[in-house]
């Protein structure tokens, strides 16, 4: 059996370096150009097939000597429009753009896995697949590589998140749901206008959707089991011009979060009931779009109980973290919807420079903790398609 941890350790500095780098040249989700120029340089260097979809998304091909399963292993490669507050000479070049989640660490640490899992392609059984993953932050990128097949021949797919609510070299990967699903709706009402000291001629629009609203809080509080977990909030409402006039249209906006996927199938459904019905008892029409953004990030009970004992066999039980699930969503999710997964949270926090949240303009990580996430890209590889994981 190959252990990863000290082949990760080997490659560490190296790690560190193309993290540092990608840190200085963020690119915005989609626009990911020098990122996906540079992971295909690396990979090629190390012999990996590559294959290109859409303008970034890179797809990394080892194949093992001998015959097998497949694999997949993700990172997202996009930063956010913010302007970094850190002084430290790996600070970001470009005005306006940083790498404040870490997907700059989760690409650094791939390349080193794809390197350490290179070195031993000799025996290796099956393949290995690196996703270089655009667009995370815009839910387009897994989207993409899904829509282009790559996920219809991976057996199992792993992917890791840095973290900044755990200790550097904490890892959680446990089991079921780890982050919600996040879906977007638009509720457009019509009813008509009119002048304000007349509405019994009127059908007011902003009587009809503050009912609307009212109304949509009994989803969470009368229809969904106490014991689900679901979000459902209007995040802004555009009714009315003027006081003297009763606004004949409105439009409602909001969001619906929650870790269960039969609830996201039903809440478009029950979301538009209660709008129709509201908006028809004061005379006003409905009408609804509704996005499903990503689907909930849930791990495979098998695959995570054979990461639990990869994280105990690499770096003891004190490594394994517990961490409740979480309500941001990720779409990594399109992958477990093809093939069974885990997502892995590695704690990157520390006191000294890694004590701001993720999307801060102080974020940074505690590069210390980064051969721990090569490891656990390759170890999970090598697990799964040699069967000699648990
Ligand atoms: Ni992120």
């Amino acid at each position: 059996m190959v252990c990863f941890r000290d082949l990760a350790q080997e490659v560490k500095e190296e790690v560190i370096a193309w993290r540092r780098e990608l840190h200085r040249h963020p690119e915005v989700s989609m626009q990911e150009f020098r990122t996906a120029e540079r992971v295909e340089e690396e990979l090629r260097k190390m012999g990996i097939e590559i294959r290109r979809h859409g303008d970034t998304a890179v797809i990394g091909i080892l194949k093992g000597a001998k015959p097998g399963k497949t694999v997949a292993l993700r990172a997202d490669m996009d930063a956010l429009s913010l302007t970094e507050e850190n002084d430290v000479p790996y600070a970001s070049e470009v005005e306006g753009v940083m790498h404040a989640c870490g997907h700059d660490a989760h690409v650094a640490t791939l390349l080193g896995a794809a390197k350490v899992l290179s070195q031993v392609r000799d025996q290796l059984p099956g393949t290995v697949k690196f996703f270089f993953q655009p667009g995370e932050e815009v839910a387009q990128g897994a989207k993409l590589i899904v829509e282009a097949g790559e996920m219809d021949d991976v057996d199992a797919v792993f992917g890791i998140h840095v973290w900044a609510d755990l200790p550097a070299g904490q890892i959680s990967v446990e089991p079921g749901p780890r982050m919600a699903f996040c879906d977007m709706f638009k509720i457009h009402v019509t009813g008509k206008g009119g002048h304000a000291a007349q509405p019994h001629q009127t059908i007011d629009a902003v009587v009809a959707s503050a009912a609307t609203i009212m109304n949509l809080q009994s989803i969470v509080s009368r229809e969904v089991s106490p014991l689900d977990n679901l979000v459902v909030t209007i995040g802004k409402v555009d009714v009315g011009t003027r006081w003297n006039i009763i606004a004949g249209k409105g439009t409602l906006e909001g969001t619906v979060r929650g870790f269960c996927p039969e609830l996201q199938a039903q809440a478009p459904g029950i979301i538009e009931r209660i709008a129709k019905g509201t908006a028809a008892a004061y005379r006003a029409e409905v009408e609804m779009e509704y996005a499903k953004l990503t689907p909930v990030t849930m791990n495979d009970p098998k695959l995570s109980e054979m990461a639990t004992d990869m994280v105990r066999r690499l770096y003891g039980e004190e490594a394994l973290a517990s961490i409740p699930k979480q309500t941001g969503s990720e779409d990594f999710a399109y992958y477990c919807e093809k093939a069974p997964g885990v997502f892995a949270f590695l704690g990157v926090a520390n006191e000294e420079n890694a004590c701001y949240p993720h999307h801060h303009p102080k974020f940074d990580v505690d590069e210390g903790a980064l051969d721990r996430g090569v490891a656990l890209y390759a170890q999970f590889a090598w697990d799964f398609l040699t069967g000699e994981g648990k």
